[in-house]
């Protein structure tokens, strides 16, 4: 096709498809900076001057005016041009603010810290394997706090236990739990403080995350809650689980069927499996119509991918989607599966699964 056969409205279309995609990975930048320096939450107080939301704040004038006018083009902000005063409109506080599930303002720390890795991931395309996990830390261990701290305070007791048939009476009664690929241990510790006569043990290949894990287990008296540096390929069932977690954790491996035959193995008969996984289909063209899908597949090539390849794994990706997750919990030996939307988060889906009773057909 030559210069002169192109549809031009099609090309200026798409070219500012383009820059607003330039201009939105910008403004998700600068929703870092105001999460980072407490902008967000400072603004969600009431109309102010940028000298006012500086002083408030604790922060240097210049930048908070800058920050604003970001925040004002990107429609974040509504800027008052007679009495200059920017306001915060409480529907959008609702989504960048507070210690709730629905503040979205973390999760723009995932950016700015995949941007960093994207030179070492293109030298991956060229020459094959990954770029490893360790190469992540300590930053992605942060990171991911901060992601699914809120969720957990908000959700982890009151909405996802109690979709584990007979989990919430298991745990009441006490009951053995193991949380694989734990993080910062912060489901840990609260499901701990929630059932004090079970056990919790949280598995992590990450030193920083275990060690962060302890602190707070501790901090916060749990001392039914234990933390161990463990590959999950590595998991042995002595003695056995009454209920195995995993959240975000299988499609990172390198071997995600092996892990969950030995999820499976862990468990005693009838034992519950909780696999919070990204919300996606397996199939492309199903993903198409979906809004964050390129979030997803972005976030996979920048990590989740990228961090199985370079341990030789298979590279599920981000989006290996609910079809193939069927697939492979039917393969590992899991029962019937029941898939929840994860409450106040539109990227993950849970899935709900037991160990079959040796008795069951
Ligand atoms: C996406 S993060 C999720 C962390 C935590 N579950 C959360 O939701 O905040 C995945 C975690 O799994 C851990 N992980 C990945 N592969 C692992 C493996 N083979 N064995 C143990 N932990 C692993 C990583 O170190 C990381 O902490």
């Amino acid at each position: 096709m030559t210069p002169n056969t192109l549809d031009q409205a099609r090309v200026e279309e798409f070219a500012g498809n383009v820059l607003e995609t330039y201009t939105r990975s910008i403004v998700t930048l600068m929703i870092d900076l105001g999460y980072r320096t407490g902008l967000f939450e400072s603004a969600a107080q009431g109309p102010t001057t940028s000298e006012g939301l500086a002083e408030r704040a604790g922060l240097q004038e210049r930048y908070v005016r800058e920050w604003l006018a970001a925040m004002t083009t990107a429609g974040i902000v509504e800027f008052d041009a007679t009495a200059r005063t920017y306001t915060l409109p409480a529907e959008h506080a609702a989504c960048l603010t507070g210690p709730g599930a629905a503040n979205l303002a973390p999760l723009a720390r995932v950016t700015t810290h995949l941007a960093e890795h994207v030179p070492r991931v293109a030298s991956a395309f060229r020459e094959g394997g990954g770029v490893p996990y360790s190469e992540y830390r300590p930053e992605f261990t942060n990171v991911m706090d901060s992601v699914s701290r809120n969720f957990f305070d908000e959700h982890l007791v009151e909405r996802v236990v109690p979709l584990a048939p007979g989990l919430p009476e298991r745990l009441a009664a006490g009951a053995r739990v193991a949380d694989v690929g734990c993080g910062t241990g912060h489901a840990v510790v609260l499901l701990a403080k929630a059932f004090p006569g079970s056990t919790f043990v949280g598995y992590d290949l990450a030193e920083d995350a275990i060690a962060q894990a302890r602190a707070e287990a501790a901090e916060a008296g749990a001392d039914n809650a234990y933390f161990e540096v463990r590959d999950a390929a590595k998991l042995t069932a002595d003695p056995p689980y009454d209920a195995v977690l995993t959240f975000d954790c299988i499609h990172d491996q390198a071997d995600p069927a092996g892990v969950l035959e030995r999820i499976n193995a862990m468990l005693v008969p009838g034992g519950n499996y909780v696999m919070m996984e990204p919300a996606a289909s397996s199939l492309l063209e199903e993903n198409v119509a979906n809004p964050v899908a390129p979030l997803l597949y972005g976030v996979s090539t920048l990590h989740c991918m990228t961090v199985s390849l370079a341990s030789g794994g298979v590279g599920l990706g981000t989006a290996w989607g609910a079809q193939m997750t069927r697939e492979y919990l039917a393969h590992a030996g899991f029962g019937p599966v029941l898939a929840y939307d994860a409450p106040d988060d539109p990227l993950d889906t849970i899935f709900v699964t037991h160990k079959p009773e040796t008795t069951e057909p």
